[in-house]
């Protein structure tokens, strides 16, 4: 008979393990270890967030994070997610988990937890209290035979991120993300926050990154994170008066190539069900779905 699971506080030097848990839960996440190691260390203090793994003889077998969402102005907003590796499923680690994050949030003020389930995982979040309110595709491609590149419009410079203001990038940024769709507007993001969090984020490839400028403006953005072979797209914007004119499609086309010629073979994004104009964009890029979760919420009795 197997020894119990322990679960222990996640430090800084669990991020190998933990990345490697994610990369077998959910692959189409491309998480690399440094990007764990930066969550694991890097946060807003108010976040409160608690980072949780699951150990069984030495081995990590299950990791956990909750905290409040500090990038919006609606009180109270939390985040929850809980990933058990599928050999060890079924042995009450998952119930665990969640009963540990759920009394931290309450114990920090929250009174809304947001989680996201694969199809499977949707009993066990719904015996938890939570119901459903959206989808999110994921969605890869494999780095060869993209669609043309499309023209650069009059007025427009492409560049890479390393040549641009980071906070002409975060205007853009924090702009574009007020229209993503969410449950809590993205409304009240830092500058400082969102260069610690973002801009110096060693997942995030700034060389592969590309702006479209409009001057000194950033029109249209998409940032590229990496983990060895894989490349995620953490967000593509396009400030509102700038909409509509292909410069979605141009930017991620300019990253993807510059993707495929530094080494990466296959690209992976998330968007929301209801996003149309980017599910768009990535249709046209020739993104293929590869999982749908769903977008859960459960209050949090104050
Ligand atoms: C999604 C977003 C980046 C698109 O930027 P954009 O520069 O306007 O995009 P493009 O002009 O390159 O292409 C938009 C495509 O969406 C289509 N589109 C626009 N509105 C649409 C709608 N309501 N329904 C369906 N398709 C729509 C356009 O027709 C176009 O496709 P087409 O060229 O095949 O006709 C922009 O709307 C944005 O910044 N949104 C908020 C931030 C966000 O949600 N980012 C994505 C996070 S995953």
């Amino acid at each position: 008979m197997r020894t119990r699971a322990v679960v222990r506080q996640a430090v800084a030097d669990d991020a190998e393990a933990v990345a490697a848990v994610r990369r077998v839960v959910a692959p189409y996440k491309a998480m690399s270890p440094a990007a764990v190691r930066h969550m694991l260390t890097v946060q807003s203090p108010g976040e409160r967030f608690l980072p949780l793994v699951a150990e069984r003889d030495g081995e990590i077998v299950a990791w956990a994070s909750a905290g409040l969402n500090v990038w919006t102005s609606e009180p109270g907003q939390s985040e929850l997610a809980i990933y058990v590796h599928p050999e060890h499923r079924k042995q009450g680690i998952g119930s665990e988990l969640a009963g540990r994050l759920h009394q931290h949030l309450t114990e920090v003020g929250a009174v809304r937890v947001r989680s996201f389930v694969q199809p499977e995982g949707l009993e066990f979040a719904r015996n938890l209290g939570y119901d459903g309110t959206r989808q999110m595709h994921y969605a890869g491609l494999e780095l060869t035979g993209l669609p043309e590149q499309p023209p650069t419009p009059d007025g427009i410079e492409l560049v890479s991120l390393d040549a641009v203001d980071p906070r002409a990038v975060y205007e853009a940024d924090t702009i574009a993300s007020l229209d993503e769709p969410s449950d809590s507007p993205l409304d009240a993001v830092e500058y400082d926050r969102w260069v610690e969090e973002i801009w110096d984020s060693p997942s995030l490839d700034r060389s592969l990154s590309v702006a479209a400028m409009a001057g000194d403006e950033v029109a249209a953005f998409t940032v590229v994170e990496t983990a060895v072979d894989r490349m995620w797209s953490g967000m593509t914007g396009t400030v509102p008066a700038y909409r509509g004119k292909g410069l979605a499609k141009l930017v991620k086309s300019v990253a993807l190539r510059k993707a495929a010629a530094a080494g990466i073979t296959s690209a992976y994004t998330s968007n929301d069900d209801s996003n149309a104009p980017m599910l768009a964009v990535n249709n046209w890029l020739g993104y293929h779905r590869v999982q749908t979760e769903l977008g859960l919420l459960r209050s949090l009795a104050s």
